[in-house]
């Protein structure tokens, strides 16, 4: 994720740059073939030290279809966006210091009754089935992600909010210790983020579990993340610890720190640009290929119905 440079004390230049624009074919390859290295390496997916490792794989729904090849499991985990451990994205080494179990989430705000669950617990309860999505980076990249997860309106369904609730907010835990960009006073941490009720209880948004048919590593926001393909990236809040049914729509963590490049709704469409970049293609991953970018990213057969009458919204930062 990206901010504007308006201070010198904020971050450096190479950081407020679409990394896209700066991944050249040759950096691309030697990418590639790090990859190949990397699957040796502590980042990649270690399914034996997981209590959920079980339950893993799970099968495939083929009701959602990517239309295009799954990136590869050591280029994924070693290209990621989670600031919590560094905002370089090979963070897969820092991110290891994440303690996943125990882990609990809690419900609150509008609910019948507040209440905590332990995420072996709530794996217990919901189904698990295996979704390919594409996933689209504000910063003009993609990957296609072989999650494993459960319907976030199974979620809903399962915290029972009051009717009034017009909101879901999400929200990662708040540990420096643990993870020590949360020390950088500059960000508005703990991460949040946020959905109408409308897009919460759509088929598309998945609450992720496991990925490449085995528990989520930890680099992707173990042990419990969000997925929302049609929206920019970092609404797909990670490692998420309560989840609050509200009034008011929530500020996310972009919005708080850079609300004239971050909005609530966040849609992909090639042709509303970022205030400092276009939106009109994607860099795809672990290729050479820079490819059109479609609107909701394709997905509004799911989710277009969502929007209508709702033309006047910044829909689409
Ligand atoms: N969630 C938290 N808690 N912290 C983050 O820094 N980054 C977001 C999103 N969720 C982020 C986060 C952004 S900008 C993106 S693009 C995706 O996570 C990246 O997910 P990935 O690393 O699995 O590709």
């Amino acid at each position: 994720m990206l901010i504007k440079k308006t201070r010198g004390w904020e971050i450096p230049e190479s950081r407020v740059t679409p990394e896209a624009v700066f991944l050249n074919r040759r950096e691309i390859l030697a990418a590639s073939g790090l990859g190949l290295i990397a699957a040796s390496l502590p980042g990649m997916a270690r399914a034996d030290d997981d209590p959920s490792a079980g339950l893993y794989p799970a099968k495939r729904n083929d009701r959602f279809v990517a239309g295009r090849p799954i990136t590869p499991e050591d280029i994924n985990a070693h290209y990621n966006n989670f600031y919590e451990y560094s905002t370089d994205k090979d963070l897969a080494d820092a991110a290891q210091a994440l303690k996943i179990r125990p882990w609990t989430i809690a419900f609150e705000g509008m609910v019948e009754q507040p209440k905590t669950v332990g995420i072996d617990d709530l794996l217990k309860v919901m189904k698990l089935e295996e979704r390919v999505y594409r996933h689209r980076c504000v910063e003009a990249w993609s990957m296609t992600v072989p999650w494993t997860g459960f319907p976030l309106a199974d979620l809903v369904a399962y915290a029972k909010p009051l009717s009034g609730a017009k909101y879901i907010r999400m929200e990662t835990f708040m540990d420096p210790d643990m993870a020590p960009g949360q020390n950088q006073p500059f960000y508005p941490w703990p991460y949040v983020e946020g959905l109408s009720m409308a897009e919460a209880t759509n088929e598309l948004a998945f609450m992720v579990t496991g990925v490449y048919g085995k528990p989520l590593l930890k680099q992707m926001g173990a042990p419990i993340r969000l997925h929302t393909p049609w929206k920019y990236g970092f609404k797909s809040i990670k490692s998420i610890v309560k989840i609050s049914f509200v009034e008011e729509q929530p500020l996310n963590f972009w919005q708080q720190l850079q609300s004239s490049e971050y909005g609530f709704w966040a849609n992909v469409n090639p042709e509303v640009p970022h205030p400092r970049w276009s939106q009109a293609t994607e860099q795809v991953i672990g290729t050479n290929d820079r490819i059109p970018t479609q609107l909701f990213n394709g997905y509004g057969e799911f989710v277009a119905g969502i929007y209508k009458g709702m033309e006047k919204e910044p829909l689409y930062m």
